[in-house]
């Protein structure tokens, strides 16, 4: 077996901590929504029970309304901050208040058409197919409350991407006064020059305040909300979970309920067309306060891809964006390009290349015809793993890893990869 094979392996199994898997040790101590998806994928290459725990794990934080929470905290630890005394939550076990990408739903369709043990998949799917409904349809109730068609964040967390240059302008709208007191525990595990500053800390635990004040109802949240935004990589991860939700469906669900999936795939498809921007060709974020088109290109622009959201000259602009990226890096793809007056190569989502990324966009370019680009950015995406180890990302200028080592999310991709 191929040593980094062995090595992806051996992180999965140091950061199992008993039926869900850290992202890495002391950074992140808990279960994380959007890594334990991949996790899962990840796990599944050589131990599909543990691919399931992971997906039921998760779901023992998932809410009565359906909300699956960003964090559950199965035991405790004084190595993170905003710990469950700061999110007040009041589930058990504790989690935070606010989501993460949902890439869950794609996540299980995979665990079932990759799956060896069919009778482990069947059972395992039946039981946890009203689960992810019940999630969509909090996504769709509580964060696009209008019917839009595009579902909103209200904190940065929610995107994952908690620093990307995206949010910068809607952001600064965020007051920076706490009741909490902010205590970083973050800068002492990893280089401060790999995360976001103290004043983006301070604006995150003012929207932790704000939303823990308002009882963590999601319309008062809505309602009190300083940042609330159209994301484009949540929408399109939505739109894709919605899809595949649908072929869940088929086989779990009854036929009202494959209409209203279809129904909302269709229409978060269309409405995921308004955020094109021809003079970034990318797809873009949407400023809901401002009701604004957020003008800054990261490679959540790509996303759309991922969802069969974008037309044949999208793809083709898409492709051109890409190769231009491209001719700037050593390793695509950058969070952030540096041609960006705002890149900074080592600070988490402001220019770092991030496997887990790297792979749906690989998998949008793909289902869109272009074999040839997304083969690059795999194979990028391998060797800089193969040269850097499992770091949480990569500076795409010189391939170095940044941030958290031994990183669970990407030894799963790289074990998908192989
Ligand atoms: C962190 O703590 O850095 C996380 O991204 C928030 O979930």
């Amino acid at each position: 077996m191929n040593v980094h094979i062995e090595k992806a392996q051996a992180i999965l199994r140091a950061n199992d901590k008993g039926g869900y898997t850290v992202p890495t040790a002391r950074l992140y101590p808990f279960q994380w929504n959007w890594d334990s998806a991949f996790v899962a994928m990840g796990w599944q290459t050589f131990d599909e029970p543990a691919a399931w725990r992971e997906v039921e794990s998760l779901l023992e934080g998932q809410w009565d309304d359906g909300m699956l929470p960003h964090i559950v905290f199965h035991t405790a630890s004084d190595q993170y901050f905003p710990g469950p005394d700061v999110w007040g939550t009041h589930h058990a076990p504790p989690t935070s208040g606010i989501t993460q990408p949902p890439v869950l739903a794609s996540a299980v369709a995979r665990l079932i058409a990759k799956a060896h043990d069919k009778d482990l998949a069947e059972a395992k799917a039946a039981a946890i197919y009203p689960r992810l409904l019940a999630n969509h349809r909090w996504w769709s109730r509580a964060r696009d409350p209008h019917q839009t068609g595009l579902v909103a964040v209200l904190h940065p967390w929610e995107t994952g991407m908690d620093n990307s240059p995206a949010w910068d302008t809607a952001f600064a709208r965020v007051p920076t006064q706490t009741t909490t007191v902010v205590k970083r525990r973050d800068t002492s595990h990893v280089d401060a020059g790999h995360r976001p500053h103290d004043i983006d800390y301070q604006r995150f635990i003012h929207l932790v305040d704000c939303y823990r004040e308002a009882g963590w109802d999601p319309a008062r949240m809505w309602k009190a909300a300083p940042f609330k935004v159209a994301d484009v990589s949540i929408n399109a991860i939505l739109a894709r979970a919605e899809a595949d939700l649908l072929g869940l469906a088929v086989s779990y669900g009854t036929a009202a309920e494959q209409a209203e999936i279809a129904q909302r795939a269709a229409q978060m498809k269309q409405a995921i067309a308004t955020l094109w921007q021809p003079k970034l060709g990318l797809f873009g974020s949407h400023d809901l306060i401002a009701d604004a088109p957020i003008e800054v290109a990261t490679s959540a622009g790509f996303l759309p891809l991922y969802a069969d959201a974008a037309d044949a000259a999208q793809v083709a602009s898409m492709g051109a964006t890409l190769d231009r990226w491209r001719a700037q890096v050593r390793v695509l793809v950058p969070s952030t390009p540096p041609e960006s007056p705002v890149f900074e190569p080592l600070r988490y989502w402001r220019g770092p290349v991030w496997a887990v990324v790297n792979w749906m966009i690989a998998d949008g370019f793909a289902r869109a015809g272009d074999a040839v680009r997304a083969q690059q950015i795999l194979a990028a995406t391998r060797s800089a793993i193969e040269q850097a180890g499992f770091g949480e990302n990569f500076d795409p200028l010189s391939g170095v890893a940044g941030g958290g080592g031994t990183f669970s999310w990407t030894a799963a991709i790289y074990l998908l990869l192989t």
